[in-house]
């Protein structure tokens, strides 16, 4: 058997300042919906996720809680790995920057970079950011209602003075443009890429990267006192995870280079173009592509903790369920585009294409076949052009899919699907199996046979973003072997498969009551 190809996705590690909101599900359910979708596609996967534990923030926020840091960091990864298990997500890995081996791994990249001349000792005098975790230059600041001055990203800034190791960050401007121009992918969706570009030809100042004013950090490499500043400690988890420093492990030489980091766009600059510099300084081969969405607001408002207006996941899941919630997030919004999370947009969309759309096309099939044919799919008859059409629209749709699949344009792809859903009905109204029990049965068999088996492809191909719902669609018709090299004619269901009294997998929802009306 030859050996399957691999593919290697992550997320960003989250601080553990916080507990997660619905923007920390939002990456990590992209990440989850590729990988699912990869392996179901013959891919062996690599999927990582995990929590971003050192740095100043994180420092601040266990003495807040009067907590040493390291039980501060467990108890609050531990709300992160809840998160994953109950989103369903399939991640091969969680990984922790407070874990040994990564450690070693940075530790590692450190000396290398130390040994290939990128590094010097001098001191560090700017501004800096605890809540963005970075450094600004005087030109990027703006003033605030009180004078004080403030990031792009609108946090509050303070000078530092502190002895400080640099990375010759300086050193990497041309190397980055023609990386960029070589590989246009690299950063999607392209605008962002332009950002990206414009920022390296602005310049690239050499990048401050040990701290020495607290102490919650990976310990420098035989320099007392200094401790990694935290983006080069958290980007380095996504060797680590596969192996690093270890370049012979397995997992290195399947997995690295990754293929897509899942980012969101606050963090795209640390992703695009400090790790490709790192990378290219340590002699590494450099990721696939960067993923940089966009943003979630909360029924118009900016989601914050001070606003007391966080989404959260859990309640979320705990109040319409959890695939109607995976799905929602994906498919409302172009993904790349900012978006804003309504009820009412919520309920409306996953009545029309869930309850009204999947839900209906196969309660409505299932319960025919269970009445009419025996309780089993039926026999078919010779297959007429409309019946090829529609099997042949099935199978285009998983290369569809596939194309936006690879370009992270989810929502074009379910659309693909919902276009699939839409298709079976209208062949439905045309056929009107119902008449046809009558006049032709056998044409009936027929017709319930190619739905039947629609259905089955459907099934399938929503697996990755549905989880949980198509496992239930697809139990009930019994379809065992659920890969796409199943899905046209390979894997056509066998008539006599027996169809039980179908369960309805997707509920209606009733729209919130609307504001000052409740
Ligand atoms: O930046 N809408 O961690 P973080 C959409 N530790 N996505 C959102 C969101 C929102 N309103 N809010 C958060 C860090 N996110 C670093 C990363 S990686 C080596 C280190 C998501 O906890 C989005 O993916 O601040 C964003 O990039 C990420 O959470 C930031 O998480
Ligand atoms: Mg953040």
């Amino acid at each position: 058997m030859t050996e399957k190809p691999a593919y290697y996705v992550t997320t960003p590690i989250y601080y553990v300042n916080d507990v997660p909101h619905i923007g920390h599900a939002y990456t990590t359910l992209a990440a989850d919906v590729l990988a699912r979708f990869k392996r179901l596609d013959g891919h062996d996967v690599m999927f990582l996720t995990g929590t971003d534990e050192h740095g100043q923030k994180v420092e601040k926020s266990a003495e807040k809680a009067g907590v040493d840091p390291q039980a501060f960091c467990d108890r609050v990864s531990a709300r992160f790995q809840d998160l994953a298990k109950a989103m369903n997500f399939s991640n091969d890995q969680f990984i922790r920057t407070t874990e040994e081996r990564h450690k070693k791994s940075v530790q590692h990249l450190w000396k290398v970079l130390q040994e290939k001349g990128y590094i010097y000792e001098d001191k560090y005098a700017g501004w800096y950011s605890v809540r963005d975790e970075a450094f600004y230059t005087e030109t990027e600041l703006t003033d605030g209602e009180n004078g004080e001055k403030l990031a792009p990203t609108g946090a509050p800034v303070e000078w530092v003075e502190e002895p400080s190791y640099f990375f010759k960050l300086s050193a990497f401007e041309d190397k980055l443009l023609a990386f960029y121009d070589e590989n246009p992918d690299f950063v999607l969706p392209r605008a962002r890429l332009n950002e990206v570009k414009s920022f390296v030809k602005g310049g690239l100042e050499d990048l401050s990267i040990s701290r020495t004013t607290f102490s919650w950090g990976v310990p420098v490499p035989d320099a007392p006192g200094h401790i990694m500043y935290v983006w080069i400690d958290a980007l380095t988890n996504y060797l680590t995870a596969v192996g690093y420093p270890d370049e012979g492990a397995e997992a290195y030489k399947k997995f690295w280079p990754a293929n897509v980091h899942m980012v969101g766009k606050d963090i795209l600059r640390f992703h695009a173009v400090y790790w490709p510099a790192f990378l290219m300084a340590a002699d590494l081969p450099l990721p696939g592509r960067v993923f940089a969405h966009g943003w979630w607001t909360n029924e118009g408002q900016k989601i914050s903790k001070s606003l007391g207006n966080v989404i959260d996941p859990f309640e979320l899941i705990e109040s319409y369920g959890l695939d109607p919630v995976r799905f929602f997030l994906l498919r409302e919004v172009p993904f790349g585009n900012d978006g804003d999370f309504s009820r009412k947009n919520f309920v409306l969309r996953c009545n029309a294409d869930l309850a009204n759309g999947i839900g209906n096309l196969s309660q409505r099939t299932l319960s025919m076949i269970h009445k009419n044919c025996d309780e089993q799919v039926p026999a078919p008859g010779s297959f007429t052009s409309d019946d090829n059409a529609l099997f042949a629209k099935a199978e285009e749709t998983l290369e569809v899919v596939r194309g936006h699949m690879d370009r992270q344009a989810f929502h074009l792809a379910f659309d693909a699907i919902i276009g699939l859903v839409t298709a079976a009905d209208g062949y439905i109204s045309v056929q009107q199996p119902w008449a046809l029990k009558k006049t032709d049965p056998e044409r009936m068999n027929t017709v319930l046979y190619v739905l039947a088996d629609v259905i089955r492809q459907i099934g399938i191909l929503a697996q990755p973003i549905m989880p949980q719902s198509m496992d239930k669609l697809l139990s009930q018709m019994n379809v065992a072997e659920r890969g796409f090299e199943q899905i046209g004619e390979a894997g056509r269901i066998k008539p006599g498969t027996a169809i039980p009294k179908p369960e309805g997998v997707f509920p209606r929802f009733e729209l919130p009551a609307e504001e000052g009306e409740a």
